[in-house]
């Protein structure tokens, strides 16, 4: 793949989707920042990436729904590392599926602070030096469950991955006249620690097995490359069949 951008950060890297995200972007030659809520976690993969890849790989502890530490951690990045070019906003919770009114209104405010507000903390904090650059990439993470309500989560993830894709609108549209790309990517069902206790039918998707954390970071790279410059505000599906619009 083809980029201009030099650096990324990550958040929510330590594992999962996030950390395939960092790999895949250190395999095409970038500077990967790992940021996480778990800090030892996210300095032993940024150590194991720089091993593999030869290649600085940095890594800072930092949760997202704490606007503060996000400040904080964008102020020593920028001094330390320099200006980040993509932030993958990919840092996320999820609550199983239960009744309406068994979802407290801890659980609402927890997953609101984290999936949708976490998002703006870390954009308000990014977004300046991709301003005076005049270039930026945004890649928010989604879900499916924002298009179709939720199969297995709790409404209060279905309803905040609904808003990520609203929000990645927004942000298209006050950022494209600093030609910054946002977009989303919107998972189905994938293999990771956040779906480990799943079960599913995948005889109901088209293609009937669980994605694999490399097809979401092969996407996510591509929504970070020059190759999909023209791409901004929209929301990808990659969910092997589980529904199409
Ligand atoms: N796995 C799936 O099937 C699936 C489907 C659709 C969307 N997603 C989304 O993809 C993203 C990654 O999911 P995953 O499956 O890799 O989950 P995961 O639970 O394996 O990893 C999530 C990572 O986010 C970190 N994190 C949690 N709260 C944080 C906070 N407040 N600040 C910073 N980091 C925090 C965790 O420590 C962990 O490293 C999430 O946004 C999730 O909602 C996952």
């Amino acid at each position: 793949m083809i980029f201009t951008a030099k650096r990324a950060l990550v958040t929510g890297g330590a594992q999962g989707i996030g950390l395939a995200i960092a790999e895949k972007l250190a395999a095409e030659g970038l500077q990967v920042i790992i940021t996480d809520v778990n800090g030892p976690m996210a300095a032993e993969q940024a150590e194991h990436l720089s091993r593999k890849f030869r290649r600085s790989c940095a890594s800072v502890k930092m949760d997202v729904s704490d606007r503060e530490e996000v400040d904080a951690a964008a102020a020593f990045i920028r001094e330390s590392h320099g200006p980040v070019d993509v932030l993958v906003n990919n840092a996320g919770i999820c609550y199983p599926a239960r009744a309406l009114d068994e979802i407290t209104e801890e659980e609402w405010l927890r997953v609101f602070r984290i999936n949708v507000l976490g998002m703006v903390n870390c954009v308000n904090a990014f977004v300046g030096p991709m301003k005076e650059k005049q270039f930026g990439k945004i890649v928010n993470m989604a879900s499916s469950s924002g298009f179709t309500g939720g199969i297995s989560v709790s409404a209060s993830y279905a309803v905040s991955k609904a808003g990520v894709m609203a929000l990645t609108k927004n942000m298209a549209k006050q950022f494209g006249a600093f030609q910054i790309n946002v977009n989303a990517l919107s998972p189905g069902i994938i293999a990771s620690a956040m779906t480990a206790d799943l079960t599913y039918d995948m005889d109901t998707l088209a293609l009937p097995r669980f994605g694999e954390v490399a097809d979401v970071a092969n996407l996510a790279a591509f929504l970070a490359s020059d190759e999909a410059s023209y791409l901004t505000g929209t929301t990808v599906d990659i969910n092997g069949g589980l529904y199409m619009r």
